[in-house]
């Protein structure tokens, strides 16, 4: 078997990379661990930057998404019993869009399967091979066989605990890592939206976010330990918390409704350094995490793959490796004020149980900053909104 660039995992990272590829006339075989009713089901992130949607729409797989996404100007800070709006677009221009994951992956997927383009689902004991030769390659067993998939290049969009990074060798690579020591419990639920536009909510007994996914359903989130069980979470416990949390005195009640789906996530900001070796290029989770309160993961997957995409394409049209070996330096400007914006909305949102009382009044105090200065309000909006 042979391609031009072998990708690896069919997250937004490796479809969208073998969309924008297949567009410049560059052929690709994207290989998954997982089936595609898996992959069309799995309930990630929900809101895409203003360039992300323009990428989508570009590539001609924005359609639905103009469609049944959701545009919001706007977001809300609630914090000592007030809500106060971040008005995106007044002070950037700018909106972003609220639209599911898997609903980016099944449009990405149907453009690629339309196109006869090569997803193989259910691959498994994959493994990067000779990627500091020219002639990389990919093993893998599939429907019980095992194969060898021969590239120009290798393209490791495998997510976090995927098998590329790992492939890069430890002499010339640097990690860096902060694990957060809560986590984010997640639940789905049958209900119109509580809020046209996104609650950021810091209380006491910790963050809180209200978000939605259609007008019939509502994605919900609350700081928890990372280590608990959704078993310990009764449909009223949750409520109950949620209310505490999100509620004051003006009135406005989250609303409740069927909990049909719940999930704990642990957070992390991970960067691994360099993106490349070889023949081989790292895109999205598979080389970096951030945790979810900037909203940023999906976005920078996509902001990898448009800079991986315009560099392999150079290299075809002009017989250019310059983007490509630079593709690191650019891909990581992105990423660490994502990773910035992500760690600083997280420290600025959530409960820390060792926060002494000297530091949770700073922390309120710039909440205060933020919502009463133009300056940082704006500086929060670019930052959300992906305005650089
Ligand atoms: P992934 O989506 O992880 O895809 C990797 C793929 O590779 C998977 O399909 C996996 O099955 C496959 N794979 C793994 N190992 C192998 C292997 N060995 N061989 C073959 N295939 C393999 N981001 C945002 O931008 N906005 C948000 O609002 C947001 N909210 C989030 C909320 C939650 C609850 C979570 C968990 C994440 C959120 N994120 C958000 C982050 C976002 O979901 C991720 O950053 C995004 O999925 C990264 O895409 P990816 O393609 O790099 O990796
Ligand atoms: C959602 C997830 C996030 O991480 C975030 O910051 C906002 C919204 C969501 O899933 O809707």
């Amino acid at each position: 078997m042979r391609t031009q660039v072998a990708i690896i995992g069919a997250g937004p990272a490796g479809l969208l990379l073998s969309h924008l590829l297949h567009l410049k006339g560059i052929e690709s075989v994207v290989l998954e661990s997982r089936s595609r009713e898996e992959i069309e089901a799995t309930i990630r992130a929900g809101v895409l930057e203003q360039g992300t949607m323009d990428i989508l729409t570009e590539a001609g797989v924005g359609e639905r998404m103009k469609r049944e996404g959701a545009l919001h100007h706007g977001i809300e800070l609630s914090f000592g019993g007030r809500r106060h709006r971040i008005d995106l677009s007044e002070l950037t221009g700018k909106a972003i869009t609220v639209y599911a994951q898997h609903e980016v992956i099944k449009d990405l997927v149907a453009a690629r399967l339309a196109a006869q383009g090569s997803i193989l689902f259910g691959v498994s004991e994959v493994s990067p091979q000779d990627i500091d030769t020219d002639n990389p390659s990919v093993s893998f067993l599939h429907a019980g066989e095992k194969h060898m998939l021969r590239a120009d290049f290798v393209a490791g969009c495998d997510g976090f605990h995927g098998v590329s990074r790992p492939a890069v060798p430890e002499s010339v690579r640097q990690d860096y890592q902060r694990i957060y020591p809560f986590g984010w419990f997640g639940i789905l639920v049958e209900s119109a939206p509580s809020s046209d536009e996104l609650i950021y909510v810091q209380h006491e007994r910790g963050f809180a976010l209200v978000s939605t996914r259609s007008p019939t359903v509502q994605r919900l989130y609350f700081q928890c330990d990372p280590k608990d069980s959704v078993d310990n979470w009764s449909d009223d416990r949750i409520w109950n918390e949620l209310h505490t949390r999100l509620e004051n005195s003006d009135g406005w009640r989250v609303k409740e409704g069927k909990i049909f789906q719940k999930g704990i996530i642990g957070m992390r900001s991970f960067v691994s350094t360099p993106m490349q070796h070889g023949r081989l290029f790292l895109a999205g989770d598979a080389a970096h995490i951030v945790p979810p309160t900037g909203a940023k993961g999906m976005n920078l997957a996509v902001g990898d793959v448009k800079l991986l995409s315009r560099a392999i394409e150079a290299f075809y049209r002009k017989s250019s490796g310059e983007l490509l070996a630079a593709y690191t330096d650019h891909a990581l400007k992105r990423v660490w004020r994502a990773e910035y914006f992500s760690w600083w909305m997280t420290s600025m949102l959530h409960t820390f149980a060792d926060a002494s009382p000297f530091q949770q009044q700073l922390q309120r105090a710039e909440l205060e900053n933020v919502v009463n200065s133009r300056a940082l309000s704006t500086a929060l909006a670019e930052n959300y909104v992906g305005a650089f």
